[in-house]
């Protein structure tokens, strides 16, 4: 599926994201991930910014976005907060910002989209500063082995619909990129992981 193509089907989501993320259990696995941001605070994909209700007051938000139609309802959701914030819309698989930009860097629910989690795992590490923080709310292939296979078969016909993939090993994405895991939280049956991690500089 072509950039265009797939930014067009988020734009076309903005207003059931917008709902979404009232959801419970997101609420609290994103408050128990959000509140740990600290400073200067890059957010990846950020949707219709469902995250925006659990920053400190305290921290400074780069929120980036390909589809315009998030953005627009993540400025909402900045406003309603009173979280300082600046919105920049690009595709994240090619942005660049000069190394060690951010203390904190947030992505939840991102890494199912990307053609290439691995080099956008490596860009996080190279703009986050050495005692910086990345933080993830992600969602993979499950580690029960039926869920798993069901996964795998829904995947195609979940990719074409929304977007995203199903079966991503988002555990093996994580050890390969080589971060350093400081804590990790697994949810429904091994399939959501919630990451406290640090980038892993020399
Ligand atoms: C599944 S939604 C998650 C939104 C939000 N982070 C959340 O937690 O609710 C994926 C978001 O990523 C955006 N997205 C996907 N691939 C992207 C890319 N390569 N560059 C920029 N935005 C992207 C989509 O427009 C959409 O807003």
């Amino acid at each position: 599926m072509s950039k265009e193509k797939l930014i067009r089907k988020f734009d076309r989501q903005a207003r059931f994201y917008e709902v979404r993320r009232k959801r419970k259990t997101q609420q609290e696995w994103r408050e128990k991930l959000i509140s740990c941001a600290k400073g200067r605070v890059l957010e990846v994909s950020v949707g219709a910014g469902a995250n925006f209700h659990f920053y400190p007051q305290d921290v400074q938000v780069t929120a980036v976005d390909f589809s315009l139609e998030m953005l627009n309802k993540a400025k909402q959701a900045a406003a309603e907060t009173g979280v300082q914030a600046e919105f920049i819309q690009s595709d994240v698989e090619s942005l660049s910002f000069p190394d060690d930009s951010f203390d904190t860097i947030v992505s939840t629910l991102s890494f199912c989209g990307y053609e290439d989690p691995y080099s956008v795992l490596g860009a996080f590490q190279k703009w986050c500063k050495r005692d910086g923080q990345i933080l993830l709310l992600e969602h993979g292939i499950s580690s029960n082995r039926i869920i798993g296979q069901l996964q795998k078969i829904v995947d195609p016909l979940f990719k074409k619909a929304v977007g995203c993939h199903l079966k991503r090993d988002m555990l093996q994405i994580l050890q390969l990129s080589n971060l350093h895991i400081n804590k990790m939280e697994h949810y429904m049956f091994g399939a959501v992981h919630l990451v406290w991690a640090a980038p892993n500089k020399i």
